[in-house]
């Protein structure tokens, strides 16, 4: 599936902007800066595919990407974003309430979580949604580069006590760093295998 190119197809704002549901789907949900963008261009290997910058909420669309002729990488609007106004936030959690019930190709959502700060109260909230919408989620752990061995341990023992508490979620977490290149690889062949 990671053997052709990506494209940047279109951003969407609302379920009528959805492209056809011609291909499989996988979508990439987390707090603002996280590092959503960073991953799916390390994923894609094409730098500046999606937009990774330093201004949390800069991505306040579903973006879709394409990724060879099969699959869509969709990136999720950051939440958690503490100065996004009310009315963005409550659009934003009925679009994705919509998106996660009703996408039938959506095959995984992938949860990104940051290695120095672990699970927050908005994550468990999107795990939940996620739960209800019965949609499998993994999560990925993100920034790996950012934390020392000793520190991560403390942090995936939180997370995978955090999952057990899901029936949605997938076990086994993922350790990334789109800055190294870390579990890229891993992360692939996992999306690789589903279908
Ligand atoms: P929003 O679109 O605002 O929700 O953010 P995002 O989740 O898409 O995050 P983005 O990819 O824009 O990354 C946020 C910041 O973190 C950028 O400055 C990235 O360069 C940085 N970053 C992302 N991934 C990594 C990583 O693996 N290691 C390090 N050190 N920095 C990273
Ligand atoms: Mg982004």
């Amino acid at each position: 599936l990671f053997a052709g190119q990506s494209e940047f197809v279109k951003g969407v704002v609302a379920m009528s902007g959805l492209p056809p549901a011609d291909r499989i789907e996988v979508c990439f949900a987390g707090r603002s800066n996280v590092g959503k963008s960073s991953l799916i261009n390390a994923l894609t290997g094409t730098k500046g595919l999606a937009r990774a910058s330093n201004t949390p909420g800069r991505t306040q669309e579903i973006n879709y990407f394409t990724q060879g002729p099969e699959l869509y990488l969709v990136d999720l609007p950051g939440y958690g974003y503490a100065n996004a106004p009310l009315p963005v936030v409550e659009k934003w959690q009925r679009l994705l309430k919509q998106y996660l019930s009703g996408r039938q190709t959506l095959r995984r959502a992938f949860v990104l979580i940051d290695s120095r700060h672990g699970i927050k109260k908005v994550d468990d909230e999107i795990m939940t949604r996620l739960d209800s919408s019965a949609v499998t989620f993994q999560c990925v752990m993100t920034k790996a580069d950012k934390v020392k061995d000793k520190d991560r341990a403390a942090v995936m023992e939180q997370v995978r006590s955090a999952l057990s508490k899901h029936p949605a979620a997938y076990p086994e977490i993922v350790l990334t760093s789109s800055e190294k290149g870390d579990g890229i690889a891993t992360l692939r062949s996992i999306i690789a295998g589903l279908e």
